[in-house]
């Protein structure tokens, strides 16, 4: 099978969306479903398809920061945060995620920046990060809790009503947390451990 890197063009749009909802469907990599393909607008990115035999098989997106810790966890320089990285599941075994992360690599060299963050939430993608030797930087809990009587007075004062609240907080709280908080355990609002990536290049 012929495997192709290349950058992301406007006509590929529909193609990309279809692409991304599978991805999300089979994985815990994102927080949200989208409707629009993101932009980036006011920001350098980097934005690669994988293609195989004329089809978009697998996608990574990278956005560049303009001042040190405007999104990247790390702060010592200019960073590019990966928000999309992912390939069709019939289409394991063929390294698309190793291509997609060499070739964002070389263009952020390009656009002179020198490390990129991988956050994520899904395990299978933790350990596959782990396996190919990415280094980890940090990891939180993301959950939703009810609100606590406090939180409702403070809502009701301004007229409005708490559905949820998204919170986040250290793995070292987290057994507290979970025990003095009415945490949302069910799919798709359960809890995630997040750990963080980075390579320097
Ligand atoms: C992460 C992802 C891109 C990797 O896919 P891939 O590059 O096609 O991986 P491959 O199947 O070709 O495997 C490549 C190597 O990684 C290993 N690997 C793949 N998935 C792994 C996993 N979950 N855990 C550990 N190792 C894994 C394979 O064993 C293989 O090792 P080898 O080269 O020694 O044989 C893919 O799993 C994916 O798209 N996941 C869903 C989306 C997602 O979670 N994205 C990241 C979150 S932000």
């Amino acid at each position: 099978m012929e495997m192709e890197i290349r950058e992301y063009r406007p006509e590929d749009e529909a193609e990309w969306m279809r692409v991304h909802a599978i991805i999300l469907s089979i994985s815990h990599a994102w927080n949200y479903s989208i409707q629009e393909r993101p932009l980036y607008e006011g920001h350098e990115s980097t934005k690669l398809v994988a293609v195989a035999d004329g089809k978009i098989v697998g996608l990574t997106d990278t956005q560049y920061e303009n001042e040190p810790g405007e999104f990247c966890f790390l702060k010592d320089s200019k960073g590019g945060y990966v928000l999309e990285f992912g390939r069709l599941p019939d289409f394991s075994g063929h390294n698309i995620g190793k291509l997609l992360i060499d070739a964002t690599v070389e263009d952020a060299k390009r656009k002179d920046f020198h490390r990129l963050e991988y956050w994520t939430q899904d395990r299978s993608a933790q350990r596959y990060y782990q396996r190919i030797g990415m280094k980890e930087i940090g990891r939180h809990y993301r959950f939703r809790m009810r609100a606590t009587p406090e939180f409702n007075e403070i809502a009701v004062k301004d007229y409005f009503g708490i559905e949820y609240i998204y919170a986040i907080c250290m793995p070292e709280e987290w057994p507290l947390i979970k025990q003095k908080y009415d945490i949302l355990t069910k799919h798709p609002l359960e809890p995630h451990l997040c750990i963080g990536y980075e390579i320097r290049f």
